[in-house]
């Protein structure tokens, strides 16, 4: 086994590579690479976002236009590293704008944080509380919440909980609207600072003093968003839907495409890789804007849960003549604060998208996702989606194996009508290469 390695992150970045290089015996090239992808003038703003740093990992940044979105057009960036999802909300996207596009509704805005103690007490005593409590929050953080409270945001409710199953364990969860910052750190900050009050209120209290002090477990946001929740929804007439067919018929199409939803919706394995296909034009766009995707991933991963099972996020409505399809999903998003400032990318994502607000992000998010989805879903009761994905993958592999353009020209040409695949196409390019 290796020796652990002391004092790392005091080294300097050539000392680091120097020390990864020869504990993982890597080959000099490495070096290399890592000094390659290095920003020539503006590494600082890179260095301070994380830490050890030898270099920076970059993914391809791409533009999906035509976004119809509640009658405005964008043109969405998306960064990711899977081929065929941009040209899909691309497809997806150009489709809807001649179809009445996207329409969003913002159903709430309120995020929430928790604060756990221990406490030998019932929640119902607390509850009488309640609004003193809440008084005493407020004037807790007047300080901290005083900006966010002139942009629209703030403090806007409480609750108490006991925690299932733990005797003794509740909590304080407390509601937040934070206009359009993501509010992370804004709500951790409120919350950290209303803790130790809150069980000295209690300590301190005739009532509610139990013959043990009640004491903090611990603070923190909760990034299940139940109510910071988007809804986009798409709609036509069915035989607009030509386009999309393939060999099927506007209707027959229609009824295929809602067959499958309705899988997503009472088959959690299919359910799971068809949200997989709605995040990723959602992921994408939290990306390229800078936002925290594991956050985001999170709550709404838990909110397709939240009727007990694992479900699709999408809902369809099929009458003779009309199609309706719909996607509800909690986006916690932010246009502020964070790396939407600081990344020359994300901002240059938050220009593109014309400075949008928290709830137009949400909005250009969810659609973004229903416009992936849609074009995965079509693929899938229709053509199947390696056709298209194949084009893109053998543009992938042609790369890695360093093709010339003209081998590029011939390999398209070869694998027209044959299976792609890393083996296949190297054979291919050794053929030709003699
Ligand atoms: C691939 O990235 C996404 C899909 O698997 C989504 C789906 O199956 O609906 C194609």
């Amino acid at each position: 086994m290796q020796s652990l390695i002391k004092g790392f992150s005091k080294l300097s970045r050539e000392e680091k590579v120097k020390v990864l290089i020869e504990q993982q015996n890597l080959a000099p090239e490495y070096e290399n690479a890592f000094q390659d992808f290095l920003h020539k003038e503006k590494q600082h703003l890179f260095n301070d976002i994380s830490e050890n740093i030898i270099s920076n990992y970059y993914l391809p940044f791409s533009i999906a236009p035509n976004f119809l979105i509640n009658d405005e057009l964008y043109m969405v960036p998306m960064v990711i590293e899977e081929s065929s999802v941009v040209a899909a909300a691309s497809k997806a996207a150009s489709f809807w704008a001649k179809n009445g596009g996207f329409k969003t509704k913002i159903i709430d805005t309120l995020k929430n944080g928790q604060i756990f103690f221990n406490w030998k007490g019932s929640i119902q005593q607390l509850e009488n509380y309640k609004h003193e409590i809440l008084e005493l929050i407020h004037s807790l953080t007047d300080d901290i919440t005083f900006k966010m409270r002139q942009r629209g945001g703030g403090i806007v409710g409480l609750e108490f909980k006991s925690v299932p199953n733990m005797e003794n364990t509740h909590q304080a969860l407390i509601q937040f609207r934070t206009a359009d910052s993501m509010g992370a750190n804004f709500i951790n900050t409120c919350l950290e600072a209303i803790a130790p009050h809150l069980v000295n209120f209690i300590n301190q209290h005739k009532e509610l003093k139990a013959n043990e002090e009640a004491s903090v477990i611990m603070s923190i946001l909760s990034n299940y968003t139940p109510e910071c929740l988007v809804e986009c929804t798409v709609k036509c007439e069915i035989e607009n839907l030509l386009p999309y067919a393939g060999n099927f018929t506007p209707l027959e199409f229609a009824q295929r495409f809602k067959t499958a939803v309705d899988i997503a919706i009472n088959d959690p394995y299919r359910a799971v890789t068809h949200n997989k296909g709605i995040f990723n034009g959602i992921d994408a766009v939290v990306l390229a804007t800078g936002n925290d995707f594991r956050a985001i991933e999170a709550g709404a991963q838990a909110y397709a849960s939240k009727d007990k099972t694992y479900s699709s996020l999408t809902t369809i409505q099929l009458s003779e003549t009309h199609f309706e399809y719909t996607l509800k999903v909690p986006l916690a998003m932010g246009t502020v604060g964070g790396l939407t400032n600081t990344h020359p990318l994300a901002k240059a994502a938050m220009q593109i998208l014309k400075k949008p607000s928290a709830e137009q992000l949400m909005a250009i998010s969810a659609a973004a996702g229903l416009a992936n989805n849609f074009g995965a879903v079509a693929s899938l009761v229709t053509t199947g989606i390696q056709k298209g994905h194949m084009k893109l993958h053998l543009s992938n592999v042609l790369n890695a194996l360093d093709a010339s353009a003209d081998e590029k020209i011939l390999a398209t040409k070869h694998f027209k009508d044959s299976v792609v695949s890393y083996t296949t196409v190297e054979n291919f390019l050794n053929e030709q290469r003699g």
